[in-house]
């Protein structure tokens, strides 16, 4: 396999990033606080965009994009000393590779630069990305019962924080 490279994902990078984007959401609608239907129809120009604007983070394997996670953070005044995750997904066949933790790991370090505290949120029954935050020290503070409705089933969503500030640099 080839050697990981994990950068910001950029214009140049839409095609691939919407496929990705697009696989997370219809194979778990649970996970995702985004339904496919939101996001099916956006135009490449409209995720150019998105990723000019935001700050996603990509593991590519070779040419691959394999796994993807962004964070941004808050505007207002009072908050922005907080930043979000949001996005992380590995590709179905890039699983177990360590490469979900790689891309998480890169987001924590360059959030580390921007904020002091870093927020998640995740389906109580997810418990891969639960193992894997908790693995990387994020500390549950919250529960919210019934947090999305998928279909005629609601989803608690736990919410979770990490101290950037606290974080010792690689
Ligand atoms: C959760 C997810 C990102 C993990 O990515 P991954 O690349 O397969 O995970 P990694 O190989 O980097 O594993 C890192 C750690 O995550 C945890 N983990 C990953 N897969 C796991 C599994 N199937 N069961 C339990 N823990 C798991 C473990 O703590 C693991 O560390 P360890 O191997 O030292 O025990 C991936 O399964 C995924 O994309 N899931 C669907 C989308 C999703 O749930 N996104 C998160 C939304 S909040």
């Amino acid at each position: 396999m080839p050697i990981p490279i994990i950068r910001k994902i950029t214009a140049s990078d839409a095609s691939s990033f919407q496929a990705l984007r697009l696989e997370g959401l219809a194979n778990h609608p649970c996970e995702f606080g985004t339904a496919l239907e939101e996001e099916a129809d956006l135009s490449l120009p409209d995720i150019e965009r998105r990723l000019e604007d935001g700050q996603i983070y990509g593991v590519f394997v070779g040419t691959k994009l394999a796994a993807i996670a962004g964070f941004r953070r808050f505007d207002r005044l009072k908050k922005r000393h907080k930043a979000e995750l949001f996005g992380v997904y590995v590709g179905q066949d890039s699983r177990g590779q360590k490469l979900g933790e790689a891309v998480v790991r890169h987001v924590i370090a360059v959030a580390k630069n921007e904020a002091e505290q870093l927020l998640a949120t995740v389906a109580s029954l997810n418990h891969p990305a639960k193992a894997l935050y908790a693995k990387l020290g994020f500390r549950q503070f919250g529960h919210e019962p019934r947090a999305h409705k998928v279909g005629d089933r609601y989803f608690d969503q736990d919410h979770l924080v990490l101290m950037l500030s606290c974080i010792e640099a690689d």
